[in-house]
């Protein structure tokens, strides 16, 4: 079994490359990554000389490139998420998110259509995808797989446009395809432009907390190595055509959240109680930002038996203990371009 894993140098991929080697010895696992500001192989340190590893520095927006890459490996599946994941970038840069998101998603599903077109049995093409395709949340209610798309972000549009493309392949092509939508995901790798590493790293260094708006959005949080193992389920178990669902059913407010972090990171730094909360700093709000997300995530805990293995409580002890312990990542990741980098307007 040789499967194609694109974006396994970044934050979620990373975690998947991390848990396909180990777990499944005999496959064989390529890493297809561009090396954008996301893209860390220090993320893979760990695993970069096991056998059944390759990386492939490459960009899925070149046709030629992805097409000459399935001839020559003649890959049995895809998991594909390789992407443009900032929603903040996506406001200053759209075009950049088209092209990696539609133009990269629709070359990978044409290389694998020419390979596979004379034998799709035992094929998957998997999308990685986000629960942001479906817009926003009022103060009640779940998205559920059958949810309608309203997206709403250059981001959120870009990945329910490969969404539709990815599912129309199936259709049209009998693409074997699989698909699954999740909530925020948290944990080790993580560029320090989401959330919570920007909050870690900034509270490391005393500096200004910037909070959207009020900080009333609401995030239904998962932990990453979480999202591995449902990817690993989904795609050995998960049925072709089909679209999962994936999330923590764990809503948390931003500001709550932001506050619960300044007191374990108190506890961590051995600062006085309050002390990390006096930097929060109330900024503009995004453009568009979207109230609320929640996943109902019954079907894959009813059809795949998953859910998540750890509490929030639990998860977030252990991020905050791996961005301190690994001081030298989170310091080189910080440093040379992040600042030219780092899109967030609101860094004082
Ligand atoms: P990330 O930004 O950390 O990593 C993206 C990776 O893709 C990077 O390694 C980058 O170098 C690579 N890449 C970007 N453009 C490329 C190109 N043109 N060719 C090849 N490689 C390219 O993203 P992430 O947070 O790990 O998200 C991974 C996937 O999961 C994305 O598709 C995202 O939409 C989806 N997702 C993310 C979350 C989340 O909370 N982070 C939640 C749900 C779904
Ligand atoms: O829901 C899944 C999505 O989650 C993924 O598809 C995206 O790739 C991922 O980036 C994430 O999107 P969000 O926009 O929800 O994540 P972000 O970490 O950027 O922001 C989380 C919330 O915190 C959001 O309501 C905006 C707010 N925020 C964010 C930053 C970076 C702040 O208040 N201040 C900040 O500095």
């Amino acid at each position: 079994m040789k499967i194609l894993i694109t974006g396994g140098a970044g934050f979620i991929g990373s975690h998947v490359i991390r848990l396909f080697i180990n777990k499944y010895p005999n496959y064989e696992i390529v890493n297809l990554d561009k090396l954008t500001y996301a893209g860390n192989l220090e993320n893979l340190t760990d695993i970069e000389n096991a056998s059944n590893y390759k990386f492939v520095k490459g960009d899925i927006v070149d046709k030629d490139f992805v097409f000459d890459l399935f001839k020559q490996e003649q890959f049995d599946g895809v998991i594909h998420l390789a992407a443009e994941s900032h929603v903040d970038r996506s406001i200053s840069n759209p075009t950049e998110f088209i092209m990696t998101n539609i133009v990269g998603t629709v070359n990978l599903l044409n290389a694998a259509r020419e390979e596979w077109k004379d034998n799709m049995e035992n094929k998957i093409f998997y999308h990685v995808s986000t629960d942001e395709v479906y817009g926003s949340l009022g103060d009640e209610g779940f998205f559920l797989e059958d949810t309608p798309y309203d997206p709403r972000s250059p981001y959120s549009a870009s990945k329910a446009s490969s969404d539709h493309l990815v599912r129309a392949y199936h259709h049209t092509f009998k693409m074997p395809v699989k698909l699954s939508n999740c909530s925020n995901n948290y944990g080790a790798n993580q560029f320090p432009e989401k959330l919570l590493p920007l909050m870690i790293n900034n509270i490391k260094h005393s500096k200004a907390l910037p909070v959207y708006g009020k900080g009333d959005n609401i995030r239904d949080w998962l932990w990453v190595n979480d999202h591995a193992r449902a990817i690993d389920v989904i795609y050995h178990e998960g049925k072709i055509g089909e679209t999962y669902n994936i999330g923590g059913h764990n809503e948390w407010k931003n500001i709550d959240l932001i506050h619960l972090l300044c007191n374990v990171m108190d506890k961590k730094l051995g600062r006085p109680k309050g002390e990390s909360a006096k930097l929060i700093t109330f900024v503009t709000d995004r453009a568009g930002h979207d109230m609320r997300y929640a996943i109902d995530a019954t079907k894959i805990k009813n059809e795949l038996d998953w859910e998540p293995s750890i509490t929030f409580e639990q998860g977030l002890e252990k991020t905050v203990d791996w961005y301190l312990e690994n001081e030298s990542w989170l310091n080189n990741i910080t440093s040379g371009d992040y600042k030219t980098y780092y899109v967030n307007q609101y860094e004082n």
